[in-house]
């Protein structure tokens, strides 16, 4: 820890009064020089708590960055590389919205929080991995329009009564779509004496043969509470290294190795550094946008408690 490009970044935030986010998925490198990690919901959470610091820098992907300007309007929310997007929140534009509420006027639409801001100013509420079966629970509706992630609508619907429509589009995260049932399996023999943890961005299928199914955060829980010594990380390879960093004690084995987010190792610390020498790139939501969106950020963030 502490090469002279990471002093040099510890100093600035110090000079710039400024804070970093960074999220489970971020190179160790910049773990290192986090002020605060977290999976989606925490960074949300941590983004809102905020208070007396000027330069926010979200080492994340671009919704995640959005949304911490939503709830931080009158702060600078910078990100060392401005094409670190998330390809599922892509996937679903405001449109395919608009047309699925048309087709069910009386369904409440709940979007993933990984998804665009024009997506967003259409939804009633957002949710994360970490706290959707909160959030439906949340809904007075009976039918619950629900994107970009066909995977995670299909994790929730058994724990509710409610009917979860996928709006169509297809949305997924290539990374969890890596794993199948053959990775279990084969894990499973390996290490019999591990536990399976399987992010709900993967396929049913592979939900179905994990022992747990978990949010990045709730994968941290988990192992912290286990008795277990040793488990199987389902997700993108570097939360291993935040695991491997605060509990050191345990074993992790990767289901996939190769299940890396490209456009969340964008940032590095060259980046990192100029980024907050520059203050730029900066990210911010049009004002229309970030005024229909807010509530749905917030009814989240209501119904997580
Ligand atoms: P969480 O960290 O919220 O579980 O989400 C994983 C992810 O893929 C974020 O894009
Ligand atoms: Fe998007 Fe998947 Fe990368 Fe998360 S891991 S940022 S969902 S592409």
């Amino acid at each position: 820890m502490n090469s002279e490009l990471q002093k040099e970044i510890i100093q600035l935030k110090e000079d710039k009064n400024a804070i970093i986010l960074a999220h489970n998925y971020q190179p160790k490198e910049v773990q290192e020089v986090a002020d605060f990690l977290g999976d989606s919901l925490e960074l949300c959470i941590k983004a809102k708590e905020i208070e007396d610091k000027d330069i926010i820098v979200f080492c994340g992907v671009d919704f995640m960055a959005e949304t911490a300007y939503m709830l931080n309007p009158d702060k600078k929310v910078l990100i060392p590389d401005i094409d670190a997007e998330c390809p599922m929140a892509h996937m679903l534009t405001g449109e395919q919205v608009r047309e699925a509420k048309e087709k069910y006027p009386d369904a409440a639409v709940c979007l993933y929080v990984n998804s665009l801001g024009e997506a967003k100013a259409e939804a009633d509420i957002l949710c994360t991995s970490g706290n959707v079966k909160k959030v439906v629970a949340s809904i007075e509706q009976d039918t619950i329009l629900f994107g970009p992630d066909t995977n995670l609508g299909e994790f929730v619907q058994p724990f509710t009564d409610k009917k979860i429509i996928p709006i169509p589009g297809d949305g997924h995260c290539y990374v969890h779509k890596l794993f199948h049932k053959e990775d279990i399996e084969d894990a499973r023999k390996k290490y019999p004496n591990a536990d399976i943890i399987i992010h709900p961005e993967s396929n049913k299928e592979v939900q179905e043969m994990a022992d747990y199914v978990l949010s990045t955060g709730g994968m941290l829980s988990h192992v912290k509470e286990s008795d277990k010594d040793e488990f199987v990380i389902g997700t993108e390879v570097d939360l291993i290294t935040r695991l491997k960093s605060e509990i050191p004690d345990k074993t992790y084995y990767p289901l996939l190795e190769g299940a890396i987010c490209k456009t969340m190792k964008l940032h590095s610390l060259e980046k990192l550094r100029d980024c907050l020498v520059n203050e730029s790139p900066e990210i911010t939501v049009p004002d229309d946008i970030a005024e229909k969106s807010i509530n749905a950020v917030e009814r989240m963030l209501e119904a997580s408690k």
